[in-house]
Protein backbone atom coordinates (compact mmCIF):
# COMPACT_ATOMS: atom_id res chain seq x y z
CA UNK A 1 0.00 0.00 0.00
CA UNK A 2 1.26 3.39 -0.66
CA UNK A 3 1.23 6.38 1.46
CA UNK A 4 -0.29 9.14 0.72
CA UNK A 5 1.90 12.56 1.41
CA UNK A 6 -1.03 13.58 3.97
CA UNK A 7 -0.53 10.29 6.16
CA UNK A 8 3.31 10.95 6.30
CA UNK A 9 4.53 12.01 10.04
CA UNK A 10 7.77 13.78 10.38
CA UNK A 11 9.82 12.89 12.70
CA UNK A 12 11.94 15.95 14.23
CA UNK A 13 14.28 14.83 16.59
CA UNK A 14 15.59 17.37 19.32
CA UNK A 15 18.12 15.29 21.48
CA UNK A 16 20.52 17.08 20.56
CA UNK A 17 19.05 20.81 21.72
CA UNK A 18 16.15 20.09 23.69
CA UNK A 19 16.85 16.44 25.56
CA UNK A 20 20.49 18.09 26.25
CA UNK A 21 19.08 20.69 28.47
CA UNK A 22 18.30 18.24 30.64
CA UNK A 23 20.50 19.68 33.57
CA UNK A 24 23.09 16.94 33.86
CA UNK A 25 22.57 15.39 30.40
CA UNK A 26 25.06 17.28 28.57
CA UNK A 27 27.19 15.64 25.70
CA UNK A 28 31.08 15.68 24.73
CA UNK A 29 31.04 16.63 20.95
CA UNK A 30 31.95 13.48 19.71
CA UNK A 31 29.26 11.82 21.57
CA UNK A 32 26.80 14.51 19.82
CA UNK A 33 28.02 13.33 16.19
CA UNK A 34 27.92 10.16 17.15
CA UNK A 35 24.08 10.17 18.06
CA UNK A 36 23.65 12.78 14.88
CA UNK A 37 24.91 9.54 12.73
CA UNK A 38 22.36 7.07 14.36
CA UNK A 39 19.65 9.82 14.20
CA UNK A 40 20.14 10.01 10.61
CA UNK A 41 20.37 6.06 9.34
CA UNK A 42 17.36 5.78 11.40
CA UNK A 43 15.37 7.67 8.98
CA UNK A 44 14.77 11.24 11.02
CA UNK A 45 13.57 13.80 8.92
CA UNK A 46 14.74 16.77 10.95
CA UNK A 47 17.58 16.37 13.11
CA UNK A 48 17.83 19.66 15.60
CA UNK A 49 21.57 19.32 16.25
CA UNK A 50 21.54 22.51 18.65
CA UNK A 51 21.40 26.06 19.86
CA UNK A 52 24.14 27.89 17.95
CA UNK A 53 24.45 31.17 19.78
CA UNK A 54 23.97 28.94 23.07
CA UNK A 55 28.17 28.17 23.09
CA UNK A 56 31.45 28.09 21.08
CA UNK A 57 30.70 24.44 21.89
CA UNK A 58 27.15 24.42 20.42
CA UNK A 59 27.92 25.87 17.54
CA UNK A 60 31.02 23.72 16.25
CA UNK A 61 28.68 20.90 17.10
CA UNK A 62 25.88 22.01 15.09
CA UNK A 63 28.05 23.02 12.06
CA UNK A 64 29.92 19.25 12.18
CA UNK A 65 26.34 17.80 12.33
CA UNK A 66 25.12 19.94 9.33
CA UNK A 67 28.41 18.92 6.99
CA UNK A 68 28.42 15.09 8.00
CA UNK A 69 24.55 14.45 7.80
CA UNK A 70 23.28 12.72 4.44
CA UNK A 71 19.47 12.66 4.69
CA UNK A 72 18.10 14.66 7.53
CA UNK A 73 17.33 18.15 7.67
CA UNK A 74 19.46 19.73 9.72
CA UNK A 75 18.35 22.59 12.32
CA UNK A 76 19.79 25.19 14.50
CA UNK A 77 17.78 27.09 17.16
CA UNK A 78 17.77 30.47 17.44
CA UNK A 79 15.99 33.39 19.74
CA UNK A 80 13.89 36.05 17.84
CA UNK A 81 17.43 38.51 18.26
CA UNK A 82 18.69 38.93 14.81
CA UNK A 83 22.17 37.91 16.22
CA UNK A 84 21.16 34.49 16.82
CA UNK A 85 19.71 34.16 13.46
CA UNK A 86 22.61 35.08 12.01
CA UNK A 87 24.42 32.34 14.24
CA UNK A 88 22.28 30.03 13.26
CA UNK A 89 22.28 30.14 9.59
CA UNK A 90 26.34 30.37 9.91
CA UNK A 91 26.19 26.91 12.01
CA UNK A 92 23.50 24.67 9.55
CA UNK A 93 24.23 26.40 6.28
CA UNK A 94 26.95 23.12 5.48
CA UNK A 95 24.09 21.05 5.40
CA UNK A 96 22.53 19.60 2.27
CA UNK A 97 19.10 20.83 3.62
CA UNK A 98 19.55 23.39 6.44
CA UNK A 99 17.02 24.62 8.89
CA UNK A 100 16.31 27.61 11.00
CA UNK A 101 13.65 27.46 13.92
CA UNK A 102 13.27 30.60 15.68
CA UNK A 103 11.18 31.20 18.73
CA UNK A 104 9.97 33.75 20.96
CA UNK A 105 7.12 33.13 24.22
CA UNK A 106 3.67 34.42 23.35
CA UNK A 107 1.97 33.51 26.15
CA UNK A 108 1.27 36.18 29.10
CA UNK A 109 3.72 35.12 31.36
CA UNK A 110 6.80 34.95 28.78
CA UNK A 111 5.25 37.94 27.26
CA UNK A 112 6.79 39.87 30.72
CA UNK A 113 10.32 38.50 30.20
CA UNK A 114 11.24 40.92 27.26
CA UNK A 115 8.96 43.39 28.49
CA UNK A 116 7.47 43.75 24.92
CA UNK A 117 3.65 44.93 24.20
CA UNK A 118 1.90 42.46 22.00
CA UNK A 119 1.97 45.12 19.05
CA UNK A 120 5.90 44.86 19.40
CA UNK A 121 5.98 41.45 19.55
CA UNK A 122 4.10 40.90 16.90
CA UNK A 123 6.37 43.28 14.68
CA UNK A 124 9.27 41.64 16.37
CA UNK A 125 8.05 38.74 15.19
CA UNK A 126 7.70 39.59 11.56
CA UNK A 127 10.88 40.73 11.63
CA UNK A 128 12.92 38.34 12.85
CA UNK A 129 11.04 35.50 10.51
CA UNK A 130 11.49 37.52 7.09
CA UNK A 131 14.71 37.57 8.51
CA UNK A 132 15.55 34.43 8.78
CA UNK A 133 13.56 33.61 5.57
CA UNK A 134 15.82 35.82 3.45
CA UNK A 135 18.83 33.66 4.47
CA UNK A 136 17.28 30.05 4.60
CA UNK A 137 14.18 28.84 2.52
CA UNK A 138 13.13 26.40 5.07
CA UNK A 139 12.22 28.21 8.56
CA UNK A 140 10.27 26.92 11.65
CA UNK A 141 9.13 29.46 14.09
CA UNK A 142 7.83 28.68 17.67
CA UNK A 143 5.44 30.82 19.91
CA UNK A 144 6.96 29.34 23.10
CA UNK A 145 3.77 28.18 25.95
CA UNK A 146 1.31 28.28 22.76
CA UNK A 147 -0.73 26.39 25.22
CA UNK A 148 -0.95 28.95 27.73
CA UNK A 149 -1.31 31.61 24.83
CA UNK A 150 -4.68 33.62 24.38
CA UNK A 151 -6.29 32.09 21.44
CA UNK A 152 -6.93 35.69 19.59
CA UNK A 153 -2.96 36.51 20.04
CA UNK A 154 -2.01 32.84 19.10
CA UNK A 155 -3.86 32.88 16.01
CA UNK A 156 -2.63 36.58 14.97
CA UNK A 157 0.99 35.88 15.18
CA UNK A 158 0.37 32.33 13.24
CA UNK A 159 -0.69 34.34 10.39
CA UNK A 160 2.13 36.85 11.01
CA UNK A 161 4.63 33.97 11.25
CA UNK A 162 3.11 32.48 7.86
CA UNK A 163 3.27 35.81 5.85
CA UNK A 164 6.93 36.09 7.14
CA UNK A 165 7.97 32.96 4.74
CA UNK A 166 7.74 30.42 7.54
CA UNK A 167 7.20 27.00 6.53
CA UNK A 168 6.98 25.31 9.35
CA UNK A 169 4.68 26.56 12.91
CA UNK A 170 5.50 24.61 15.64
CA UNK A 171 3.14 24.57 18.80
CA UNK A 172 5.08 24.02 21.95
CA UNK A 173 3.08 22.95 24.93
CA UNK A 174 6.45 24.14 26.57
CA UNK A 175 5.62 22.98 30.40
CA UNK A 176 3.40 20.06 29.89
CA UNK A 177 -0.40 21.51 30.51
CA UNK A 178 -1.98 20.48 27.61
CA UNK A 179 -4.54 17.19 27.24
CA UNK A 180 -5.45 15.10 24.52
CA UNK A 181 -8.58 16.68 23.64
CA UNK A 182 -7.38 20.30 23.88
CA UNK A 183 -4.12 19.55 22.05
CA UNK A 184 -6.02 18.38 19.27
CA UNK A 185 -8.94 21.03 19.00
CA UNK A 186 -6.06 23.93 18.67
CA UNK A 187 -4.40 22.67 15.77
CA UNK A 188 -7.57 21.94 14.43
CA UNK A 189 -8.92 25.13 15.08
CA UNK A 190 -5.13 26.55 13.99
CA UNK A 191 -5.69 25.29 10.39
CA UNK A 192 -9.19 25.99 10.27
CA UNK A 193 -8.89 29.90 11.08
CA UNK A 194 -5.88 31.01 10.25
CA UNK A 195 -5.17 32.05 6.62
CA UNK A 196 -2.03 30.60 4.79
CA UNK A 197 -2.48 27.18 6.84
CA UNK A 198 -2.67 25.14 4.41
CA UNK A 199 0.28 26.26 3.14
CA UNK A 200 2.70 24.90 5.95
CA UNK A 201 3.53 22.34 8.11
CA UNK A 202 1.90 22.15 11.57
CA UNK A 203 4.07 20.46 14.11
CA UNK A 204 3.87 19.56 17.62
CA UNK A 205 6.12 19.70 20.60
CA UNK A 206 5.01 18.66 24.01
CA UNK A 207 6.39 17.97 27.63
CA UNK A 208 5.46 15.70 29.81
CA UNK A 209 5.11 17.36 33.63
CA UNK A 210 1.46 15.48 33.05
CA UNK A 211 2.74 12.30 31.67
CA UNK A 212 1.18 12.94 28.48
CA UNK A 213 3.19 13.70 26.09
CA UNK A 214 2.96 10.93 23.86
CA UNK A 215 -0.95 11.23 24.04
CA UNK A 216 -0.93 14.89 23.46
CA UNK A 217 1.26 14.16 20.00
CA UNK A 218 -0.97 11.92 18.79
CA UNK A 219 -3.85 13.55 19.62
CA UNK A 220 -2.48 16.87 17.77
CA UNK A 221 -1.46 14.32 14.70
CA UNK A 222 -4.96 13.30 14.46
CA UNK A 223 -6.23 17.13 13.97
CA UNK A 224 -3.77 17.73 11.21
CA UNK A 225 -0.27 18.00 12.46
CA UNK A 226 2.11 16.69 10.29
CA UNK A 227 5.14 16.87 12.25
CA UNK A 228 6.18 15.36 15.62
CA UNK A 229 8.98 16.90 18.34
CA UNK A 230 10.39 14.55 20.11
CA UNK A 231 13.56 12.84 21.86
CA UNK A 232 14.98 9.29 22.04
CA UNK A 233 14.27 8.33 25.78
CA UNK A 234 12.09 11.18 26.26
CA UNK A 235 15.30 12.89 27.25
CA UNK A 236 14.43 16.57 28.23
CA UNK A 237 14.28 19.42 30.55
CA UNK A 238 12.25 18.23 34.34
CA UNK A 239 9.65 15.22 33.15
CA UNK A 240 11.24 15.22 29.17
CA UNK A 241 9.72 15.46 26.09
CA UNK A 242 7.67 13.39 23.77
CA UNK A 243 9.60 10.02 23.75
CA UNK A 244 10.44 9.01 19.81
CA UNK A 245 10.32 5.30 19.92
CA UNK A 246 6.65 6.22 21.95
CA UNK A 247 4.95 8.01 19.37
CA UNK A 248 6.92 5.93 16.42
CA UNK A 249 5.48 2.66 17.53
CA UNK A 250 2.31 3.66 18.59
CA UNK A 251 1.32 4.59 14.89
CA UNK A 252 3.00 1.47 13.50
CA UNK A 253 1.42 -1.21 16.26
CA UNK A 254 -2.30 1.07 16.46
CA UNK A 255 -1.82 1.98 12.20
CA UNK A 256 -6.02 0.41 12.15
CA UNK A 257 -6.47 3.71 14.24
CA UNK A 258 -4.04 6.06 13.87
CA UNK A 259 -2.85 5.56 10.04
CA UNK A 260 0.35 7.52 9.57
CA UNK A 261 3.73 6.23 8.66
CA UNK A 262 7.16 7.76 9.53
CA UNK A 263 10.52 7.17 7.61
CA UNK A 264 12.48 5.37 10.42
CA UNK A 265 13.49 2.29 10.89
CA UNK A 266 12.80 1.15 13.80
CA UNK A 267 14.62 -2.06 14.08
CA UNK A 268 17.42 0.68 14.97
CA UNK A 269 15.72 1.93 18.50
CA UNK A 270 17.16 -0.25 20.86
CA UNK A 271 20.69 0.98 20.00
CA UNK A 272 20.08 4.18 19.80
CA UNK A 273 18.74 4.13 23.26
CA UNK A 274 21.27 2.82 24.97
CA UNK A 275 23.64 5.31 23.61
CA UNK A 276 21.81 8.24 24.11
CA UNK A 277 21.05 6.55 28.02
CA UNK A 278 25.47 6.05 27.76
CA UNK A 279 26.33 9.27 26.69
CA UNK A 280 23.64 11.25 28.62
CA UNK A 281 24.08 9.31 31.77
CA UNK A 282 20.33 9.18 31.92
CA UNK A 283 19.89 5.93 32.53
CA UNK A 284 15.85 4.05 31.03
CA UNK A 285 13.74 3.22 33.90
CA UNK A 286 12.98 -0.29 34.02
CA UNK A 287 9.67 0.14 32.63
CA UNK A 288 9.91 2.55 29.99
CA UNK A 289 7.44 1.89 27.40
CA UNK A 290 9.33 0.17 23.99
CA UNK A 291 13.01 0.54 25.62
CA UNK A 292 12.60 -0.27 29.38
CA UNK A 293 14.67 -3.62 30.19
CA UNK A 294 11.02 -4.83 31.09
CA UNK A 295 9.28 -3.98 28.00
CA UNK A 296 9.69 -7.30 26.96
CA UNK A 297 10.56 -9.26 29.91
CA UNK A 298 8.22 -11.60 31.71
CA UNK A 299 8.41 -13.27 34.93
CA UNK A 300 5.13 -14.83 35.91
CA UNK A 301 3.99 -17.96 35.51
CA UNK A 302 0.56 -17.89 33.21
CA UNK A 303 2.89 -15.21 31.24
CA UNK A 304 5.55 -17.59 30.24
CA UNK A 305 3.50 -20.10 29.81
CA UNK A 306 1.11 -17.90 27.25
CA UNK A 307 4.84 -16.53 25.83
CA UNK A 308 5.92 -19.73 24.96
CA UNK A 309 2.37 -21.10 22.98
CA UNK A 310 1.99 -17.61 21.77
CA UNK A 311 3.84 -14.67 21.60
CA UNK A 312 1.13 -12.33 21.04
CA UNK A 313 -0.38 -13.39 24.28
CA UNK A 314 1.23 -11.39 26.35
CA UNK A 315 3.18 -8.72 23.42
CA UNK A 316 2.12 -6.01 20.75
CA UNK A 317 4.84 -5.86 19.67
CA UNK A 318 8.13 -8.16 18.50
CA UNK A 319 11.42 -7.39 20.25
CA UNK A 320 12.79 -7.50 16.65
CA UNK A 321 10.76 -4.80 15.75
CA UNK A 322 12.89 -1.99 18.05
CA UNK A 323 15.98 -4.08 17.60
CA UNK A 324 15.68 -6.30 19.93
CA UNK A 325 17.21 -9.99 19.99
CA UNK A 326 14.43 -12.04 21.70
CA UNK A 327 11.84 -11.84 24.88
CA UNK A 328 13.67 -12.35 28.01
CA UNK A 329 11.69 -14.97 29.82
CA UNK A 330 13.26 -13.71 33.27
CA UNK A 331 13.82 -16.98 35.76
CA UNK A 332 12.58 -15.92 39.31
CA UNK A 333 10.01 -16.76 42.16
CA UNK A 334 7.13 -16.10 39.95
CA UNK A 335 8.15 -18.09 36.81
CA UNK A 336 6.48 -21.66 36.02
CA UNK A 337 7.65 -25.16 35.00
CA UNK A 338 6.93 -24.70 31.08
CA UNK A 339 9.79 -21.60 31.10
CA UNK A 340 12.13 -23.61 33.61
CA UNK A 341 11.82 -26.88 31.24
CA UNK A 342 12.34 -24.16 27.90
CA UNK A 343 15.19 -22.18 29.58
CA UNK A 344 16.71 -25.57 30.39
CA UNK A 345 16.42 -27.16 26.83
CA UNK A 346 17.83 -24.00 25.63
CA UNK A 347 20.76 -24.58 28.42
CA UNK A 348 21.16 -28.21 26.56
CA UNK A 349 19.19 -30.50 29.12
CA UNK A 350 16.32 -32.81 28.09
CA UNK A 351 14.55 -33.38 31.38
CA UNK A 352 11.87 -36.10 31.72
CA UNK A 353 8.74 -35.30 33.76
CA UNK A 354 9.98 -36.90 37.17
CA UNK A 355 13.52 -35.13 37.24
CA UNK A 356 11.55 -32.12 36.11
CA UNK A 357 9.59 -31.85 39.23
CA UNK A 358 12.68 -32.47 41.12
CA UNK A 359 14.47 -29.37 39.47
CA UNK A 360 11.31 -27.33 39.73
CA UNK A 361 11.52 -28.01 43.66
CA UNK A 362 15.15 -26.63 44.04
CA UNK A 363 14.53 -24.06 41.60
CA UNK A 364 11.81 -22.46 44.12
CA UNK A 365 13.81 -23.15 46.59
CA UNK A 366 16.65 -20.86 45.37
CA UNK A 367 14.34 -18.63 43.81
CA UNK A 368 13.21 -17.48 46.87
CA UNK A 369 16.48 -16.48 48.26
CA UNK A 370 17.67 -15.11 44.73
CA UNK A 371 16.27 -12.18 42.97
CA UNK A 372 16.83 -13.42 39.60
CA UNK A 373 18.30 -16.78 38.54
CA UNK A 374 20.72 -16.64 36.20
CA UNK A 375 22.00 -19.11 33.22
CA UNK A 376 24.60 -19.88 35.54
CA UNK A 377 22.27 -20.95 38.54
CA UNK A 378 20.38 -22.83 36.77
CA UNK A 379 23.41 -24.91 35.62
CA UNK A 380 25.05 -25.33 39.01
CA UNK A 381 21.19 -26.82 39.95
CA UNK A 382 21.52 -28.80 37.03
CA UNK A 383 24.78 -30.18 37.81
CA UNK A 384 23.86 -31.08 41.72
CA UNK A 385 20.64 -32.91 40.45
CA UNK A 386 22.33 -35.46 37.78
CA UNK A 387 25.94 -35.43 40.33
CA UNK A 388 25.20 -34.97 44.12
CA UNK A 389 28.52 -34.96 45.54
O1 LIG B 1 9.40 23.71 24.82
C1 LIG B 1 9.56 24.68 24.06
O2 LIG B 1 8.77 25.63 24.01
C2 LIG B 1 10.76 24.69 23.23
C3 LIG B 1 10.82 25.76 22.18
C4 LIG B 1 12.15 26.37 22.09
C5 LIG B 1 10.35 25.19 20.88
O3 LIG B 1 11.59 23.83 23.34
ZN1 LIG C 1 10.79 22.10 24.48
Amino acid sequence: MTTKPQDRVLIFDTTLRDGEQSPGATMTHAEKLEIASLLDEMGVDIIEAGFPIASEGDFKAVSEIARQSQNAVICGLARAQLPDIDRCWEAVKHAKRPRIHTFIGTSPLHRAIPNLTMDEMADRIHETVSHARNLCDNVQWSPMDATRTEWDYLKRVVEIAIKAGATTINIPDTVGYTAPRESADLIRRLIEDVPGADEIVFATHCHNDLGMATANSLAAVEAGARQIECTINGLGERAGNTALEEVVMAMRVRNDIMPYETRIDSTKIMNISRRVAAVSGFAVQFNKAIVGKNAFAHESGIHQDGMLKNAETFEIMRPEDVGLAATNLVMGKHSGRAALRSKLEDLGYELGDNQLKDVFVRFKELADRKKEIYEEDLIALMRTATDPE
